[in-house]
């Protein structure tokens, strides 16, 4: 864990739902929120993860509960709210990061693989928006924050369930924030690029692909899961408090590079040569 640039009570009196917050990306921004003064719900579908998880938060001194639940099913977004109200009173951070992913072929994908995802990732961020919305209007000043990708920006082969789920997602958060903005919810997306150390990471870069992945980044590393959670932390704070409807990407610049045509070693000899 890295020392924080911010202010330790930059989310001082703020509470938060995390899904997917027991491991992972949302593990590091549950932490990075904590670290800063927020108090934390989160939610996923394994209890005995989420149990662990809280107990790792509350040994640093981070408020933290959690509430049991899959996203895809509606009820369940609305025990989350209604539980993180009883905990604390409120609710003025949502953050939606519960999301499945596998590699397939889409000539080999069957149409419950698709759906499966598609329901996990954008009908999970549907449910917990639309269920937390009188909640997060009660708590004016309020923020969705989708966790969404990169890789739809172009075609990523084995990934067409989760392009067209981070697709989806990204389309829905500029919807509400415009349709939300003016009771005071602010909506905005982090799109990570490859971090490591994650269970995404094992899953979609197998075999030390993570290590090809790394040199091939503008800034010639994975990124970290504080990466993603100092991400969070400004987009929660007052110093975004005029932007809502961006999508952030912190990628280190990979999704936007390609394979060069000659390395620069390579265009350092040919140069020498005249
Ligand atoms: N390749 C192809 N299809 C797959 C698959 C894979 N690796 N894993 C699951 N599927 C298909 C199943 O075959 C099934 O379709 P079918 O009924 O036509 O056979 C469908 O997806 C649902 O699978 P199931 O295992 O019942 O879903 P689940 O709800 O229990 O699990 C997943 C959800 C599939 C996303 C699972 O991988 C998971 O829970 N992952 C944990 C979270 C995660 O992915 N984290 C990484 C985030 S980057």
């Amino acid at each position: 864990m890295s020392t924080s640039p911010f202010r330790p009570d930059a989310l001082a009196g703020r509470v938060a739902l995390i899904t997917g917050g027991g491991t992972g990306i949302c593990f590091g921004i549950a932490q990075e929120l904590g670290r800063h003064g927020a108090r934390l719900m989160l939610m996923g579908r394994r209890e005995e993860v989420l149990k662990e998880a809280c107990e790792a938060l509350k040994k640093q001194g981070i408020a933290a509960a959690y509430v049991a639940g899959d996203v895809r099913e509606y009820a369940n977004a609305e025990k989350a709210i209604a539980a993180t109200v009883a905990a604390y009173g409120k609710l003025d951070i949502l953050l939606n990061g519960a999301a499945g992913n596998f590699l397939c072929p889409t000539d080999k994908l069957s149409s419950n693989g698709f759906k499966t995802v598609i329901d996990i990732d954008l009908l999970g961020t549907f449910n917990m928006c639309r269920a937390a919305f009188s909640s997060l209007k009660a708590a004016k000043d309020s923020l969705i924050l989708n966790i969404s990708a990169t890789l739809h920006y172009q075609g990523t082969i084995m990934q067409s369930h989760v392009m067209a789920a981070k697709a989806g997602i990204d389309a829905l958060g500029k919807n509400l924030a415009c349709e939300w903005g003016e009771f005071g919810i602010r909506v905005c997306t982090i799109a990570p690029g490859a971090i490591g150390d994650t269970e995404g990471m094992r899953r979609l870069a197998p075999l030390g692909a993570d290590k090809k992945i790394a040199a091939d980044v503008p800034l010639r590393r994975l990124g970290t899961t504080d990466d993603i959670g100092s991400a969070a932390v400004f987009l929660a704070s007052s110093a975004a408090s005029y932007i809502t409807g961006e999508i952030l990407v912190v990628d280190g610049g990979g999704w936007l590079t390609k394979p060069a045509f000659v390395d620069r070693a390579t265009w350092e000899k040919l140069a020498a040569k005249g």
